[in-house]
């Protein structure tokens, strides 16, 4: 692995979606890299609330099938489309690896839920900065239908699934999407 700074290796950071990944299998050694970074990430009041659920071989299949079900089931009777069907099928599959991107509420709600969604997201930054810098592409996704997750994994109580974590080796060349200038975000108060 090239050593980065930390700039250029957050100006780098890109999703990259499953249509683009290639069939190279990622180590299970960098997937519990990115798992170790991610229990790296700041806490308020230490709840660590970041859960992970890998999916991985025929998990993937298993996943895809669900979602595409779920979808159909919902969707069937009013605005069902056969690509999104087909999309939320195969992406799965495209992938190496897929990893359920849960947070656990603090059972005594000894904070506001945002601040446990806040500490989740940060610990999905050091596995996609992770994942980056072993040039793997990687994206997170949340569909609508992460609220029946509950059907697909075993969710404890307080456990939420805020999405999936997609990831694959890929050959294309990615530009970095267009922000718009720092700039315009930011005010100064220095007097
Ligand atoms: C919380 C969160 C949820 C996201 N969900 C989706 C999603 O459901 N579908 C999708 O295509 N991209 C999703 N993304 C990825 C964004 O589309 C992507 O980060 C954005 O377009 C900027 O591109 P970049 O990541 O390459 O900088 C999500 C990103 C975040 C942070």
């Amino acid at each position: 692995m090239k050593n980065f700074t930390v700039s250029e290796l957050i100006q780098n950071r890109k999703s990259v979606f499953p249509p683009l990944y290639i069939k190279k299998e990622i180590p299970k050694g960098i997937i519990e890299e990115m798992l170790e970074n991610a229990n790296r990430a700041p806490t308020h009041k230490l709840t660590q609330p970041w859960r992970f659920k890998v999916v991985r071989g025929e998990g993937k299949s298993r996943l895809g099938d669900f979602l595409a079900l779920k979808y159909k089931e919902l969707f069937s009777d009013t605005s069902f489309s056969e690509r999104k069907y087909k999309k939320l099928k195969e992406n799965p599959v495209l992938a190496d690896t897929i990893i359920a991107i849960i947070m656990q509420r603090d059972v005594d709600e000894s904070l506001p839920e945002w601040e446990e969604v806040a500490a989740v997201s940060m610990a999905v930054q050091n596995m996609w900065l992770t994942a980056s810098a072993h040039n793997i592409g990687s994206y997170w996704s949340s569909p609508g239908l992460i609220k029946y997750a509950n059907e697909f994994f075993d969710l404890k109580e307080g456990e939420k699934c805020l999405g999936f974590f997609y990831m694959g080796y890929y050959e294309a060349e990615i530009p970095t999407s267009k922000r718009e200038a720092i700039a315009t975000k930011v005010e100064w108060i220095e007097e």
